[in-house]
């Protein structure tokens, strides 16, 4: 088992490098520029390994143990024993976020098949890769909350496992920037007529004032931020489906949000240059974002975890 965090390492980087980020490598802190990883290792030859992304806000980590949930889910889907108990990944964690100086930071960790020769069969004595780097977490530009944002609808080209919170993100990075290139801000991604979730969130649709998002399955990432906001919306009694959404019912959605730890609820308010209700961020969009955003006032004020 890795050791979570050696202090001394750390002490030595502080007085090393005052101005860089410092980052987390198989159980040492170290600047950033110092953390070196093997060009055989599987993240690297194979993109063999998982991720998380985990918001903190005043240094109060955003659903903890949901997100040490669902890396343990995508570990044991891909058949990597957890290097770390819970315990020691929370530890190492808040030691990562105390290290760095921004009191709202993002974490990203990610978890390989550690070093072997390149070969696809999985090596003996497996010593997986424990990485972990943190930036600051931005708010989400209040352009946003004013005019929305603009999204197009692409092929889901992924294969059939995207529950699995993988390093291997090539069809999302390309579906993203295809977005990107065509001057909109996310991709909508739609298999078989239905549409799943965003290149980078996931999604939700107003209908008849309804709020639906696609179920949990194989076909899209089982997003923290979605749960969360499936729980605001039982609690604030909006009517709420979780059941499969046509491609026409997209284009005719009252409200579209794509949701993500980063993105947090960004309201879609033009779709294939189609506007989307009034063009605007909608009612029920400013009623769950304000939901949210006490969700997080609670968070930073230490009253929930
Ligand atoms: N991505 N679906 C996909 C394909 C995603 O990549 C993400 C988030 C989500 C939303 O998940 P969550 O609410 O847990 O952030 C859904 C992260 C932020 C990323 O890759 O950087």
């Amino acid at each position: 088992m890795k050791k979570p965090f050696s202090s001394s390492t750390l002490e030595s980087t502080k007085k090393s490098s005052q101005d860089e980020p410092v980052v987390y490598l198989n159980g040492e802190y170290l600047a950033l520029s110092n953390a070196h990883i093997s060009v055989l290792d599987r993240g690297f030859s194979f993109g063999d390994g998982v991720y998380e992304v985990i918001p903190a806000y005043d240094k109060n980590l955003f659903r903890l143990q949901h997100h040490l949930q669902r890396l343990d889910d995508s570990l044991a889907a891909i058949k990597i024993k957890n290097p770390l108990t819970a315990k020691q990944w929370q530890q190492s964690i808040e030691q990562l976020i105390q290290n760095n100086p921004y009191d709202d930071q993002s974490v990203s960790l990610q978890v390989t098949r550690g070093i072997g020769p390149r070969d696809h069969s999985f090596p003996h004595n497996e010593n997986p890769t424990v990485f972990m780097m943190t930036s600051p977490q931005k708010k989400p530009s209040s352009e946003i909350s004013i005019t929305g944002i603009s999204a197009i609808t692409l092929n889901d080209n992924r294969w059939k496992n995207c529950h699995i919170k993988s390093i291997s993100l090539l069809a999302n990075v390309l579906l993203h920037q295809e977005a990107l290139d065509k001057g909109a801000k996310e991709a909508i991604l739609l298999r078989d007529g239905y549409a799943t979730e965003g290149a980078a969130s996931n999604l939700f649709i107003l209908q008849n004032d309804c709020l639906i998002t696609p179920p949990k399955g194989p076909l899209l990432l089982p997003g923290i931020t979605r749960d969360l906001i499936v729980e605001i919306a039982k609690q604030q009694n909006f009517y709420l489906k979780e059941q499969n959404i046509t491609k026409a019912e997209l284009l005719n959605a009252q409200e579209i949000w794509v949701t993500s730890s980063t993105k947090e609820i960004a309201p879609v308010t033009k779709l294939n240059d189609k506007i989307i209700g009034s063009g605007k961020p909608g009612a029920h969009w400013n009623k769950m974002m304000q939901a949210y955003q006490s969700y997080k006032q609670g968070l930073r004020s230490n009253t929930i975890g």
